[in-house]
C-alpha cells in the first residue's frame, strides 16, 4: 500500500489542509504527545489521515508511519512493526529487501547501511518468529539514531484494546512513553466505545495516554466542492441546493453522498431525486445488517429498535413498557441493561453518559427504522 499523495491523484479528493496543519500545530505545541479521535463509521477518517495527514506530516520532515489495524486484526503488532519499517527504512533500502525476501544471511548484509544497526533491522524483518516486544524496542531503536521526528498513525486503534494483545499493547505503551519527544501518535477509530475504554480505563495500556476527541465531520464545503465537481463533468448540472439535499437524506455519511454522486453522473436524464431514491435504497439495505440482526437476541433487537427511533430513557417505566410489548413478556430493568450491555459489547451502540447511547452505525439505525 502507498500512502503518498503521488497516489492521491484522486480528482475527487477534498483535500483538508488545514485541518492537517492544526493536528500538528498541537504536537509542535508540546502540549500531547498524542491524541485519539473518533468519528462514526464511513465518514472520512482513513482517507483524512492517509491523504491529508501524512503528506502534511512528511512536508513538515517528519518521517510518517500509517498502519490500519482493520487489515490485521489478529495481528496488529506485526502490521504496525511493518509500518514503523517502511517509514525508517531508507527508500533505497526497500527495493533491496523487496527483491532479497527471506534468507536471513542476506537480508543482514543487505542491512549493513549506514544509520542503522545490522542488528536492529534483522530483528525488525525477522517479526514473523521473532518476539514482537523485543522487535518493537529494536525497530524503535533504529528510530532513536535518525534526526527526524516520527508522526505514528494508527487507524482502527480500538484493535489493541483486545484482550488477546494486552501484552504488545503494553509494550507499545512502554516503548512510546520513553519518546514522547521524538514519537507524536495519532489513535483514530470508530468505536468510540472501545476508544473511550482504551483511554479511560485504569487497568488499560494506554490509560490516561491520549486525549480523545471527535474527528470533525465533512460538511457543506465537501459538498460544494463534490457538486462543482460534478458539474464540471457532467451535461445536467445540479445545484449545490440539490447536493445538500442528499447529503441530508444520506445523513451527512461522505461515502454515501459519493455513491449518489456516481449514481448521478451514470444516470443523469433520471435526474436527481432518483439517484438519491436509490442511492438510499442501495446502502441502507445492506444484507450485512440483515446477518447482523439475525445474530440478535430478540431483547437486543428491541432495544436497538427503540434507540434508533429515538428513545432516551430505557429504564422507564414507558421504556420498559414498550420493550415488553416488544419482546412478549415483562421487562424489567435488568432486561434492559443486559441488552444494552451486549449491544454495546459487540459495538453495535456507544454510552454517550448517563443513560445517553447512540448507534455507531448510522447506516444501520437507518436500516433499523426502515424495517418498520
Ligand atoms: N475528504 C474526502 N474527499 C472525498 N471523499 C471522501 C473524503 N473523505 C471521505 N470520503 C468518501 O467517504 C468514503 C469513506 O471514507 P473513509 O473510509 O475515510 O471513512 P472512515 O471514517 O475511515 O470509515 P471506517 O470507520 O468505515 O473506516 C471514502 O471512500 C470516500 O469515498
Ligand atoms: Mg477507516
Amino acid at each position: 500500500m502507498k500512502l503518498d499523495d503521488t497516489l492521491g491523484a484522486d480528482p475527487w479528493h477534498f483535500a483538508r489542509p488545514d485541518l492537517a496543519v492544526a493536528y500538528l500545530a498541537a504536537f509542535d505545541l508540546r502540549l500531547s504527545s498524542a491524541r485519539g479521535l473518533f468519528a462514526r463509521r464511513r465518514m472520512g477518517k482513513t482517507e483524512f489521515l492517509r491523504h491529508d495527514l501524512f503528506p502534511a506530516a512528511r512536508d513538515r520532515g517528519y518521517l510518517v508511519a500509517y498502519t490500519n489495524l482493520w487489515d490485521d486484526q489478529d495481528t496488529p503488532d506485526t502490521a504496525l512493526l511493518a509500518a514503523l519499517r517502511d517509514a525508517l527504512v531508507p527508500q533505497g533500502m526497500k527495493g533491496m529487501i523487496a527483491k532479497l525476501r527471506s534468507p536471513i544471511s542476506k537480508v543482514k548484509a543487505a542491512a549493513k547501511v549506514p544509520g542503522i544497526a545490522e542488528g536492529s533491522l534483522e530483528a525488525d524483518l525477522t517479526t514473523g518468529t521473532s518476539d514482537k516486544a523485543l522487535a518493537l524496542r529494536d525497530t524503535l531503536k533504529v528510530l532513536d539514531r535518525q534526526k527526524k521526528q516520527l508522526l505514528l498513525i494508527i487507524d482502527e486503534a480500538q484493535v489493541l484494546a483486545r484482550e488477546s494483545h494486552a501484552n504488545f499493547a503494553h509494550a507499545l505503551r512502554a516503548a512510546l512513553d520513553i519518546r514522547k519527544d521524538s514519537v507524536k501518535v495519532i489513535f483514530a477509530g470508530s468505536s468510540e466505545h472501545t476508544l473511550r475504554e482504551m483511554f479511560a480505563k485504569s487497568s488499560e495500556p494506554f490509560y490516561n495516554w491520549a486525549p480523545l476527541e471527535p474527528f470533525p465531520l465533512l460538511s457543506e464545503d465537501f459538498v460544494a466542492f463534490t457538486i462543482d465537481k460534478l458539474n464540471s463533468m457532467a451535461k445536467h448540472p445540479l445545484t449545490f441546493k440539490q447536493g445538500m439535499h442528499a447529503f441530508e437524506e444520506l445523513h451527512r455519511t461522505p461515502e454515501f453522498f459519493k455513491r449518489f454522486v456516481e449514481r448521478y453522473m451514470l444516470y443523469q436524464t433520471l435526474g436527481a431525486g432518483s439517484a438519491l431514491e436509490h442511492t438510499k435504497a442501495s446502502v441502507f439495505s445492506d444484507e450485512h445488517f440483515a446477518k447482523q440482526w439475525d445474530r440478535m437476541l430478540p431483547a437486543d433487537r428491541a432495544v436497538i429498535t427503540m434507540l434508533a427511533k429515538g428513545a432516551s430513557d430505557m429504564h422507564s417505566a414507558a421504556g420498559l413498557k414498550q420493550l415488553g410489548d416488544m419482546i412478549g413478556k415483562t421487562a424489567t430493568k435488568n432486561t434492559s441493561s443486559q441488552a444494552l450491555r451486549r449491544l454495546q459489547a459487540a459495538n453495535a451502540i456507544a454510552r454517550l453518559s448517563i443513560g445517553e447511547y447512540r448507534i455507531e452505525d448510522e447506516a444501520f439505525a437507518e436500516w433499523i427504522r426502515r424495517r418498520g
